[in-house]
């Protein structure tokens, strides 16, 4: 763990999420929203996320195959599980941790439109548009980091380092 060093600290996350939940409870405007998150990276920012949101919200988990041990993106998106309520004529906000290439958004909001949502979204709480394959954005960003890897705050390199309270950049060997 010594060798990791904080890109964005506790402090600066906490303000930003906040400042996500005010943006989307505003655009809101007082209707109700499903926030999906994609596992497990995602749990810590919707946890967070849904604390500042002021609307009433109902939670829903998706999880896909992306990385697995190593840092590069196999290129191949899996559903491994499906939502388990229907979204059709909700507003659905999508949650993720990171936007990197773009693949497995791209997938994912693909998959959702078929499903009618009234209004789809996504919000992440990163966002790599250095190391972008595919022409997607996020709604609500946190922040835009460079194209380096990073743990802490959900984020994993192989399953560890989720726990982090700041986000932290690997260095590569
Ligand atoms: P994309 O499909 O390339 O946009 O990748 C999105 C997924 O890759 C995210 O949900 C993360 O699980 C993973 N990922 C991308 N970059 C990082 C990183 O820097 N650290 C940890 N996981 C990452
Ligand atoms: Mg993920």
């Amino acid at each position: 763990m010594e060798m990791l060093r904080v890109l964005i600290t506790r402090d600066q996350i906490a303000a930003n999420v906040a400042e996500l939940g005010a943006r989307i409870t505003a655009d809101l405007a007082e209707q109700s929203v499903v926030l999906i998150g994609v596992l497990k990276g995602a749990t810590i920012f919707l946890a967070d996320l849904a604390r500042q949101i002021k609307v009433d919200s109902t939670f829903d988990f998706i999880a896909v195959s992306s990385y697995g041990g190593a840092t590069q993106h196999s290129g191949e998106v899996k559903l491994v599980k499906d939502v388990d309520y229907s979204m059709e004529g909700k507003n659905v906000i999508l949650v993720e941790d990171i936007l990197d290439t773009g693949l497995t958004l791209t997938f994912l909001k693909k998959l959702f439109l078929a499903h009618k949502p009234k209004a789809f979204k996504i919000a992440a709480l990163l966002d790599k548009p250095s190391r972008r394959k595919m022409p997607i954005e996020g709604d609500y960003v946190g922040f835009k980091i460079p194209g380096e890897f990073v743990v802490g705050y959900g984020l994993d390199y192989a399953e560890r380092y989720r726990n982090l309270p700041d986000v932290c950049v690997v260095p590569r060997e």
